[in-house]
């Protein structure tokens, strides 16, 4: 079986033909991060704008590099929601089209499916049931994976996604966008324990996260030390940030897993490329004496690989859709 992947919900224009649910036959990502970045994120506007100019050239290069023509897909896979409308809606039509004129299967995906996937692609015997800790730009959640394609979020962010939180904070400190992978890289060179950090804590469900506190006291923080002069070691504000979030997360997971009674615990999600997230993750793991799957740290980001692996799945579960197919800025796991 061999499935196109195409993904546009943000700031990457990726497609990707995967064999059989797991093996990767090419993939192709075209990234807007350097237009963005002048803007300190991401513009949908103009994020709309390049994936339009995009889309042709980088789904043609996918085809290509996997030695096929679209005659020998089983497949047209596309993410429809959640993210930025403007960008879904290129990649939804775009897939509608060639769909249409290939004759072949349109297969919607939802993106967060899509980057749980991701460690399909990375452990070839992963199955479900297990849990999954999803950290992007966008959401935290924490998943029951009952099978390929049925979930169910026990644990949401109230506000900020990790994602969100590093990458403000990043910018509060004068990194670039996307910061995440700045304060990465600052923390190795810095000390976990000189900040103290808030572990904001969240009244009714016991495995949501909120992250906007320890943000504001972050920027709080370096707001109060520009007015007084003084400096801040910018390496050990991202080692104690870093390490706050990486223990925020795998506390909730952990705890969420021993309460529904799971023993294999997954990472997804751009956050999951974060050093210290995972080995904070894969030490808990070990600990409880929990298997432990982690992305390759090629498929933490967007891709379309990913959507590629979730819409094999899901057209093996019979999940296909027509024409009518429209894209879906927010749209819970539950809902698809
Ligand atoms: O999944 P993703 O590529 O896009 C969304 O679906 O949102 O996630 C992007 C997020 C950004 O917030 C980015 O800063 C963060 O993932 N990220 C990281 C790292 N690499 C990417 N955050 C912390 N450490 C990293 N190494
Ligand atoms: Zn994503």
């Amino acid at each position: 079986m061999l499935i196109l992947g195409i993904e546009s919900s943000c700031d990457e224009t990726a497609a990707s033909v995967v064999k059989d649910c797991r093996e990767i036959r090419s993939s192709v990502i075209s990234t807007q991060i350097e237009e963005h970045k002048k803007y300190g994120g991401v513009v949908p506007e103009i994020a709309s704008r390049r994936h339009c100019e995009n889309i042709l050239g980088v789904v043609k290069k996918a085809v290509d590099d996997a030695g096929i023509t679209t005659a020998d897909l089983d497949g047209i896979a596309v993410t429809y929601a959640p993210g930025l409308i403007g960008a879904l809606l290129v990649g939804v039509s775009f897939a509608k089209a060639l769909a249409m004129a290939a004759g072949k299967p349109l297969i919607p995906v939802h993106h967060i499916a899509g980057h749980i996937a991701t460690n399909y692609l990375t452990y070839p015997d992963l199955e479900p049931p297990y849990l999954c800790l999803v950290a992007s730009g966008g959401h935290s959640h924490i998943i029951e994976v009952f099978s390929y394609t049925k979930f169910r979020v026990i644990g949401r962010t109230r506000d900020d996604a990790a994602g969100e939180c590093f990458d403000k904070c990043a910018r509060a400190m004068g990194f670039p966008y996307p910061g995440g992978v700045h304060i990465d890289n600052a923390a190795k060179n810095g000390d976990p324990g000189a900040f103290r950090l808030p572990h904001p804590a969240v009244a009714g469900n016991e495995f949501d996260f909120s992250f906007s506190g320890l943000k504001t006291s972050v920027i709080n923080m370096l707001h109060n030390a520009e007015q007084k002069g003084t400096e801040i070691n910018r390496n050990d504000l991202a080692a104690s940030l870093q390490g706050t979030i990486a223990e925020i997360l795998t506390d909730h997971t952990i705890r969420a897993a021993l309460s529904l009674g799971y023993k294999k615990i997954a990472l997804a999600g751009g956050v999951s490329a974060n050093t210290g997230v995972r080995a904070a993750l894969s030490s808990a793991c070990q600990k409880h004496n929990f298997a432990c799957y982690m992305p390759e740290k090629s498929l933490c980001g967007d891709n379309g690989a990913m959507i590629a692996c979730q819409g094999s799945y899901n057209l093996l579960a019979g999940i296909t859709a027509d024409e009518s197919l429209n894209a879906v800025a927010t749209l819970s796991m539950e809902d698809i």
